[in-house]
């Protein structure tokens, strides 16, 4: 769906989204395809890059925002459309910053010897969600999902060197589906009153994500014992153009070292860092040894950053 389209359907331009957002253009799933759907393409792919079957795997984390149903999880579908064998699956939601919570929690869980293989899947159908009576908010989302295998190995000098999570509860109404939960269980009003849609302070949150980036991005170097100089790579949430270029002036990176893929996306929720990931890595952008920050913000509020040293 591009801008051009957009303008077909509401009061908005290529031009103001392209100057406010830097998005041209973002995809949308078909009705046939739920965000487990999404999920379980992406799960195979990185199965198949990883040269595993789904045999290998112990555990599967899904970071979603957008599950097909309240219950049971979206874990739970991709884990029955990938396999037979039961697998203990559960979904992790956090907002946007879900993909760098479910990396934390998996990683930690490999460390504690609990699990050996995680599969860790991010997917959103923002689309579900997105009022396209609201061009203040329907101009900025779109469909992904992403996935990555995590293994531990015995004295690996790559892997997850460290994870900042931070969550700020006050700020929950700044992004929010209000209705559909326990607090508003649907009715005709909330139906009426299109409360089943995501609803956005733009500018809150915007000046939130201003501060929450460098924040994350410094504390997570810091429990690395790394410094701003150290990153090869930094793969931001990509929610607007204009806070990725915030965070690169303030710590001065050449956009070499920084993914950017929001232009052909959107904000796609959970899947930005994955989607931008692979894409580095189809463009030989990351390679073994490199230190790779991934960080996120979003709906919770919540916060945080994944310090990685790039394995093969
Ligand atoms: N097309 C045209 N005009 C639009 C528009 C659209 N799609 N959306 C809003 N406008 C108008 C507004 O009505 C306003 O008009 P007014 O000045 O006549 O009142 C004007 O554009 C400026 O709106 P404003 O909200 O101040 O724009 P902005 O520069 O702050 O950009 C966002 C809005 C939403 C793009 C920006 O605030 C943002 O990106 N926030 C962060 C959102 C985010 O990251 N969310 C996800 C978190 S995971």
């Amino acid at each position: 769906m591009t801008n051009h389209d957009l303008e077909r359907m509401m009061d908005t331009s290529d031009e103001w989204i392209v100057t406010r957002t830097g998005i041209r253009e973002r995809h949308i799933a078909s009705p046939e395809e739920p965000t487990s759907v999404l999920g379980w393409r992406a799960a195979q792919a990185a199965l198949a890059d990883a040269g595993l079957e789904m045999d290998a795997i112990d555990f599967i984390v899904v970071a979603t925002n957008t599950g097909d149903t309240v219950f049971p999880s979206t874990a739970c579908r991709v884990q029955s459309q990938l396999t037979q064998r039961p697998v203990p699956s559960v979904d992790v939601q956090a907002g946007c910053t879900g993909w760098i919570y479910g990396i934390a929690m998996a990683s930690a869980m490999i460390e504690s010897g609990t699990f050996r293989r995680i599969l860790v899947i991010a997917a959103d159908k923002l689309s579900s969600i997105t009022d396209y009576q609201d061009r203040t908010t329907a101009v900025l989302f779109g469909d992904a999902a992403g996935a990555i295998v995590l293994e531990g190995r015995q004295q690996a000098e790559h892997g997850v060197l460290a994870s900042f999570l931070q969550a700020d509860g006050s700020g929950g109404d700044l992004l929010s589906m209000p209705a559909g939960g326990s607090l508003l269980p649907a009715t005709h009003q909330t139906v009426d009153e299109r409360l089943h849609y995501l609803k956005m302070n733009g500018n809150d949150v915007f000046r939130f994500a201003v501060k929450a980036m460098p924040e994350a991005i410094e504390e997570g170097l810091r429990r690395a014992g790394l410094g701003v100089d150290q990153i090869d790579l930094l793969v931001p949430h990509q929610a607007n153009q204009r806070i990725i270029d915030a965070a690169m002036r303030r710590f001065h990176l050449d956009p070499s070292r920084v993914t950017n893929n929001i232009a052909r996306y959107g904000n796609t929720s959970v899947a930005t860092i994955p989607v931008a990931l692979w894409e580095a890595r189809q463009e030989g952008r990351v390679k073994p040894g490199d230190v790779v920050v991934l960080v996120a913000f979003g709906a919770g509020l919540t916060w945080g950053s994944n310090v990685i040293r790039w394995g093969a």
